[in-house]
């Protein structure tokens, strides 16, 4: 039988670390075997009842069984831009700098389509969340893993980028509040980024999927900051704010260049997002000030009990600033975050994600997401402890 080979492309992207972890727990599945699973942050709490009506009745409707258009809804963007306003404070065109994704993943992916060339270098985060990875490797660019350690709080030294990396860089992916680190980035360290990324012509995608998800400190829009809409892109996910994450929905805001190039793109690829998930997304902006209020609530009390726990049963270098996950440092005994991961699984039957699969400067690390409810985790962290 004739045999097709993956691309070039396709054979360099590292196995996609959620998958190898999907495939244990379908394994243990389908042995009836019970877990607790903290490792996908895919939130358990269901999306804002009025969102899910809004779906239900505008599926209906013949005009959103039609191809949608490629710049979205107008009323999303209008909407869109009403959140960004009552958020950040920025104005921004809903025609020219807003525009509506399948999800901010997507759009994350898709960017480096359009502006890079072979041979350029995209800078991604190291540990980062896996798609930026892939978004460099499909563009043919080459990557710099650029780490984030714990000593400079999980924020890069952007001194320490090498010169000809720097000059050869057409996109710096960055992410705050940060997965898997749970790191804010102060608006200080924001303005040295934009000074540092219009100084050497580098596109910065700002990948602020998990905006609404903090505890005490509201984190920035990097359109906050003075420059940043002549060279930034911003991602932004109804994923994580409104615990929509199969709807696909998310959107891009920020320079009308970077933003007309992703849209480019985007037409050659996709035709538009489903109309009645843009009118879900319309209302969960619109009418549901209040939900995300109450998922934070519930995230810092989970956070509160599963932090404790680890504290209590010794754990170090424990991260939980902001977003729903808890990054620590994996116990003495084990060498690796895969042998400690490999350990919860087969031991304790909990699933997390080990560090390294974030990027090498993840190692040493575990990631947990609190993405079960309180007694639950409860539970779970009485078993990691045990002996
Ligand atoms: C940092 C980060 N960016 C982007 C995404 C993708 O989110 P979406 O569901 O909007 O595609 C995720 C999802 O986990 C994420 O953790």
């Amino acid at each position: 039988m004739r045999k097709f080979e993956f691309s070039q492309n396709l054979r360099r992207l590292p196995p996609y670390l959620f998958a190898q972890i999907d495939r244990q727990k379908q394994e243990l599945k389908k042995n009836g075997v019970k877990f607790i699973d903290l490792s996908i942050g895919d939130p358990d709490i269901p999306a804002p009842k009025k969102v899910i009506d809004t779906l239900y009745k505008c599926a209906k409707l013949k005009e959103n069984q039609k191809y949608a258009l490629d710049q979205g809804k107008y009323e999303l963007r209008k909407a869109i831009k009403a959140w960004f306003k009552g958020r950040f404070k920025i104005n921004l065109d809903e025609n020219r700098e807003v525009l509506p994704l399948i999800g901010s993943k997507e759009g994350l992916v898709h960017l480096p389509l359009g502006f890079v060339n072979k041979g350029d270098y995209v800078i991604i985060p190291s540990p980062g969340y896996p798609g930026y990875r892939g978004a460099a490797i499909f563009s043919g660019a080459r990557s710099y893993e650029l780490p984030l350690l714990e000593k400079n709080n999980f924020l890069p030294d952007l001194d320490k980028i090498p010169l000809f990396v720097r000059n050869k860089a057409k996109i710096i992916y960055l992410n705050y509040p940060n997965n898997p680190t749970t790191a804010l980035a102060p608006v200080e360290f924001l303005k040295k980024l934009v000074k540092f990324c219009a100084k050497y012509g580098i596109i910065l995608a700002y990948d602020n999927a998990y905006s609404e998800i903090y505890f005490e400190e509201k984190p920035h829009s990097i359109l906050e900051v003075k420059g940043a809409e002549e060279i930034a892109i911003e991602f932004h996910s109804f994923s994580k704010t409104f615990s929509m994450t199969g709807f696909r929905i998310g959107w891009a805001c920020g320079n009308k260049d970077l933003i007309n190039g992703l849209l480019k793109v985007k037409t050659n690829i996709d035709s538009g997002i489903f109309g009645a998930v843009q009118e879900a997304g319309r209302i969960a902006l619109d009418e549901e000030k209040d939900y995300v209020s109450n998922l934070r609530k519930i995230f810092k009390e989970r956070k509160n009990v599963f932090v404790a726990g680890l504290k209590e049963r010794g754990f170090e270098g424990i991260c939980s600033q902001a977003t729903f996950y808890v990054w620590a440092k994996i116990p003495s005994p084990f060498k690796s975050s895969i042998e400690f991961a490999q350990h919860l699984i087969k031991k304790k039957r909990i699933i997390a994600t080990p560090g390294v699969g974030f990027g090498k400067y993840g190692e040493r690390f575990i990631r947990f997401a609190l993405t079960v409810d309180k007694g639950i985790l409860k539970k779970a962290v009485r078993l990691i402890g045990g002996k």
